[in-house]
């Protein structure tokens, strides 16, 4: 029985791990929940899973949080705020913490929870992309795993079982183009939010879903891949493939080529996760290759799709450049979703934000050093918005 922390557990990633927790009783137990502001999901999730603590970073939540719980017996510690979210990392014997916190407001819980000796199934990508340069050397200090959640990075890391240090020559990170793979570039400029939203292949939370339209996702993915396979970016590559059945690749010294394939779902690598190394039995979908018919690829086109090439810049930068660049990316999808600003803003902001950084940027920076990067880059976006006419 593996004790559990979920973080984000009203999100897509959050409910999904429940689902999995649901169906395996006897294999998973949940101790603690943390989510943002869906304040009735939250109470429904620990009527169901009983966890020892839960919280709710909106704290204006709270007292009705611990009222819809009143009732029941013995009573989950009720927390709020981020201070809250971090108690809940952290907390008692779960053995794992889901990281399903969408953006860089996973950071500090996230390295709560390595400090205090948990497993990381790491699905919120930007805590490892704006804090790899502090997350990767406390992973080590504390001796936990950080095991991938992200399909692509869940199918690299299948595809490594067994080949031994030094053995992986290329990683191939497969993208499924999103929602705007098939509209022509002179479109763009009036795309609205909801065509952004409608993603081909995936559900998932609205961010990530934008992400997935600019393919900014993608060039995410390759700094994630940097970090946790540790790969330079050179041999990092993007291959637009729009079935989504082959969710990414790895090519070995010696040219041998492997890849993990599946139906869309995020459960897999989920699951994956939460049981590594062993496999576990499930009645899910079986691939069938016939009904998933042809599979096909295509390369990235780097001028329809500029923020990939950003973020391999911003990689290669190294430092703060990341934070920064995630940071950029966050403000600049949300004001797109209030309708603040166009769709080919958001890489338009990006760039202009990551330029200015520059000559701030250190090769070594401190958790408070990242910290303050984002913030600044946010501020950046917001200062950069205000005059941009929608
Ligand atoms: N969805 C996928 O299929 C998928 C695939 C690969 C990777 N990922 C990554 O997984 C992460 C989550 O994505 P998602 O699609 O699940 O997003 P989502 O559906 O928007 O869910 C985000 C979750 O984070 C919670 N949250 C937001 N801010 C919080 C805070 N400050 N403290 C505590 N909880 C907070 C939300 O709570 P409320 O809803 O209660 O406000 C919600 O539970 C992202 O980093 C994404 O890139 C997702």
């Amino acid at each position: 029985m593996k004790a559990i922390t979920l973080l984000g557990s009203t999100g897509s990633i959050g409910t999904q791990t429940l689902d999995i927790v649901a169906q395996y009783p006897d294999r998973f137990r949940i101790v603690g929940l943390a989510a943002g502001r869906n304040m009735a999901m939250l109470a429904q999730q620990i009527r169901q899973f009983r966890p020892e603590i839960v919280a709710i970073c909106d704290r204006e939540q709270l007292p009705e949080l611990t009222q819809a719980v009143a009732d029941l017996s013995p009573q989950p510690i009720i927390l709020a705020g981020d201070a809250g979210v971090i108690e809940v990392a952290r907390y008692g014997d779960a053995e794992t913490v889901v990281t399903g916190i969408v953006g860089c407001a996973g950071l500090l819980p996230t390295v709560a929870a390595i400090t205090a000796g948990k497993d990381i199934a790491l699905a919120n990508k930007e805590t490892l992309i704006a804090g790899g340069p502090v997350v990767l050397p406390l992973v080590q200090q504390h001796g936990v795993k950080l095991l991938p959640a992200d399909s692509e990075h869940s199918a690299i890391f299948q595809c490594l079982q067994g080949v031994p240090s030094g053995g992986l020559r290329r990683i191939l990170l497969t993208a499924s183009g999103g929602a705007f793979r098939d509209w022509p570039v002179e479109q763009l400029e009036s795309v609205t939010v909801a065509d952004a939203l409608k993603h081909p292949n995936w559900s998932m939370g609205r961010k990530i879903t934008v992400d997935s339209a600019t393919l900014m996702n993608k060039g995410l993915e390759v700094i994630e891949a940097h970090y946790l396979f540790g790969m330079d970016y050179d041999q990092i590559e993007i291959v637009i493939h729009p079935q989504s059945i082959i969710h990414s690749l790895i090519e070995l010294q010696d040219t041998s080529v492997l890849a993990q394939l599946g139906w869309p779902d995020m459960r897999l690598p989920l699951l994956y996760a939460l049981s590594w190394p062993e496999r576990i039995y499930t009645d899910w979908k079986r691939l069938d290759l016939v009904k998933a018919g042809n599979l096909t690829f295509r390369e990235p086109d780097h001028q329809k799709y500029p923020c990939m090439q950003l973020a391999y810049a911003a990689g290669r930068s190294g430092g703060s450049m990341p934070a920064v660049l995630n940071a950029a990316n966050e403000q600049a999808v949300a004001l797109f979703l209030d309708e603040k600003i166009r769709f080919l803003d958001i890489a338009r902001c990006i760039e202009s934000v990551c330029d200015r950084f520059t000559s701030q940027n250190r090769s070594t920076p401190s958790l408070d050093e990242i910290l303050a990067a984002d913030r600044w880059a946010r501020q950046e976006v917001i200062g950069l918005t205000t005059s941009i006419a929608y």
